[in-house]
């Protein structure tokens, strides 16, 4: 089993990867966040949509929204949230669906997930393809230089009865990262792993341009930001211009 696979992880310490915060953080962003503004009723791919954080607010503001994730349990949690959501279990490295949206949502670090870096390009191209004229993608994930202010210090999170502790590793010249994920509970440990590609906003903007996309932007935080050294994340926009 590939470590994404593993449900004993999006399942077993989805208190601390999905806390209720984090819905209410989602609903803000997609109120507030110039990045998140779409035309009425634009069809909305949230790839990797997870318990379906985002879906409920996109579709709350009117848009037409589909969830993909490959874990059953991951969707059973997204229906249950946002039943008009329509909800489909497939792996990124497969799913497309030719001109069929004009936004396509990738949020939360759900990128690099594969040990191959052609596979993960793979990924951008199926959204390409999956965008009508004039679509875009949204990639936000942890980039290289805002990982480098406090990535290898192990953090805690309590969660109801115990804690979780996260250990990272860098990998192959900070090239991946591996962050160990250990919940502790009483007598018990419960264990996984997340190994995943890490990108600097060059190489990863790189990417989405050699997948096809044009016009492609990076910014520092989901108020359009710019890239720079107070960054909190790395969000790339790219559009598909036929
Ligand atoms: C870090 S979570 C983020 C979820 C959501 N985007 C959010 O912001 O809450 C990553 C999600 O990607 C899903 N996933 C992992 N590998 C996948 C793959 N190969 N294809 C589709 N989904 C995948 C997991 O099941 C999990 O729900």
């Amino acid at each position: 089993m590939r470590w994404y696979e593993n449900d004993d992880l999006w399942s077993g310490f989805a208190e601390t990867m999905f806390p209720p915060r984090r819905a209410t953080e989602a609903a803000d962003l997609v109120a507030t966040s110039p990045l998140l503004q779409f035309a009425p009723e634009a069809r909305v791919l949230d790839l990797c949509c997870g318990p379906g954080l985002w879906l409920l607010p996109l579709a709350q503001r009117g848009y037409r929204v589909i969830g993909v994730d490959l874990s059953p349990v991951m969707l059973e949690h997204a229906k249950a949230r946002c039943p008009e959501a329509e909800l489909i279990c497939e792996d990124m490295l497969e799913f497309t669906r030719h001109g069929q949206f004009d936004v396509a949502l990738n949020v939360f670090t759900s990128f690099g997930y594969f040990a191959e870096a052609k596979d993960n390009l793979q990924v951008l191209r199926n959204a390409y393809s999956s965008l009508a004229n004039d679509g875009q993608l949204i990639l936000d994930v942890l980039g290289k230089e805002v990982l480098a202010s406090w990535v290898g210090r192990p953090k805690s999170v309590d969660v109801e009865g115990g804690y979780v502790v996260m250990r990272d590793t860098i990998l192959d010249d900070w090239t991946r990262l591996r962050t160990d994920w250990t919940l502790i509970r009483g007598e018990t440990a419960r264990h996984a792993v997340i190994e995943c590609f890490i990108y600097s906003a060059a190489e990863l903007k790189a990417l989405v341009t050699e997948a096809g996309f044009q016009d492609v932007e990076c910014f520092g935080d989901f108020d359009g930001a710019p890239y720079d050294n107070h960054a909190k994340r790395l969000i790339v926009r790219g559009y598909r211009r036929d």
